[in-house]
């Protein structure tokens, strides 16, 4: 397990390392209702104890305005709005708060500037608002096409709504347009999942996340599966899926780059690339976490206290730990060995190697120059392989 050094009630030092990607994330905590497998922070109106929007963003600016005084100025590759429901906001919502990034740091002239949005509340005019903003890529929370599915996942949409809403963001020219899944739903069939990828396929978006359902301990979906109401999904049953969906995401152009992510060439999210390639973040907003130099922090989570706190010009920080160098060795495994580019091998000391080498004649690894990369069996067993490969 990572062990990490505690600091609470004092500020973390932020040594940004000049090399390599950094992103801003900022995490916009509203959700018009909850869905029952979520445990994202994130509040319906009855849980905001009186915190707004107009609140969120003032603290938002205040927030972004210590992180460039702490900062030595460094250019902004990616930019990542992301919720909660971000498209609650609105287009012009949306578009101040891209200003406010912008207000506080230099974004690069090729920035990515990625939001989330759920189908429900986006329009065309939504979608043509964001591009003048300067918005480039935008990710739409689709999860499946079958009923029966988005009423067990609580989802407010109809299933044609985010295949909709994915043409309309391209037809307001937005080149990069992801769509999530979720597979593995009690109830869900394979014929189910074939219709979703297919839909997801034939609205034209060039990216695809498709994420097993994950029984999240606190949810309602959890105490639904406790009382035994619904099942929880079946190990043997998430692994198929993921192999007919990969297979039908092949046959269709897209190659996975990330264990639970898919891009047409070009399509990637660099935003996502650099979490896992070991790149820095600021992440602003409530409960966001962020990374730089050799600590992590997260901030408070209620919308009330992280106002409250940029009120008084303090950052909004719960906590932080500076990773040492093992628990940065662990990490970088951890989340290189998901990627389809791979783990470089020069990572490894000789043990971790010598059982790199038995996970490749065990078919889960294959050498690709001098990267470890997953084998099809490998994806499916990827926490395994890295359980073994870090065995002391
Ligand atoms: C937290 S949501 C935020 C975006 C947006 N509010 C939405 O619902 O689309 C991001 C994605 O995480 C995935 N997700 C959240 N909780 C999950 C869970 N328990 N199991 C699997 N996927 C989950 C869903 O696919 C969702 O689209
Ligand atoms: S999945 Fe999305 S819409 Fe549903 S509660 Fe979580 S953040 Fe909100």
């Amino acid at each position: 397990m990572v062990t990490t050094q505690e600091r609470v009630g004092a500020e973390p030092d932020f040594a940004l390392n000049p090399s390599g990607q950094f992103g801003v994330y900022v995490h916009v905590p509203f959700c018009a209702s909850r869905c029952g497998y979520c445990d994202f922070n994130t509040y319906t109106p009855g849980e905001l104890g009186g915190a707004t929007p107009a609140g969120w963003l003032e603290a938002l600016r205040s927030e972004l305005a210590l992180a460039s005084q702490r900062l030595p100025g460094p250019t902004v590759d990616t930019v990542f709005v992301g919720g909660g429901t971000p498209s609650m906001l609105g287009g012009d919502g949306l578009a101040e708060v891209l200003d406010a990034v912008r207000s506080e740091f230099t974004l690069a002239p090729d920035a990515e500037v990625t939001t989330e949005a759920n189908p429900e509340s986006t329009s065309p005019g939504f979608f043509t608002r964001l591009r003048t903003a300067g918005y480039t890529r935008v990710s739409l929370g689709m999860q499946s096409v079958a009923p029966t599915v988005l009423r067990l996942l609580d989802r407010v949409h109809s299933p044609g709504r985010a295949l909709d809403a994915a043409r309309e963001a391209q037809d307001a020219g937005f080149e990069h347009v992801n769509l999530d899944l979720i597979y593995g739903s009690p109830g869900e069939s394979d014929d189910d999942l074939h219709r979703s990828v297919d839909a997801a396929i034939g609205a034209g978006v060039d990216h695809l996340s498709a994420y097993a359902l994950v029984v999240e301990d606190g949810t309602a979906l959890a105490r639904r599966v406790r009382r035994g109401e619904v099942a929880a999904p079946d190990e043997d049953v998430l692994a198929r899926r993921y192999e007919l969906l990969d297979t039908w995401l092949a046959d269709a152009g897209f190659t996975w780059y990330e264990v639970s992510n898919w891009s047409k060439p070009g399509g990637e999210c660099r935003h996502n690339l650099g979490y896992w390639n070991g790149g820095q973040w600021w992440g602003a907003g409530p409960g966001a976490h962020g990374f730089v130099g050799a600590t992590r922090w997260w901030n408070v989570k209620h919308p009330n206290t992280y106002a409250a706190l940029a009120e008084k010009r303090e950052l909004p920080i719960a906590d932080f730990e500076v990773l040492a160098p093992r628990d940065r060795h662990v990490e970088d495994v951890l989340l290189q060995i998901r990627l389809r580019s791979g783990l470089p091998t020069s990572l490894l000391d000789a043990d971790e190697q010598a059982r790199a080498e038995s996970a490749v004649a065990a078919g889960l690894l294959v050498h690709d120059g001098h990267n470890l990369v997953l084998t099809d069996r490998g994806r499916l067993l990827a926490d395994g392989v890295v359980r073994d490969l870090l065995a002391d």
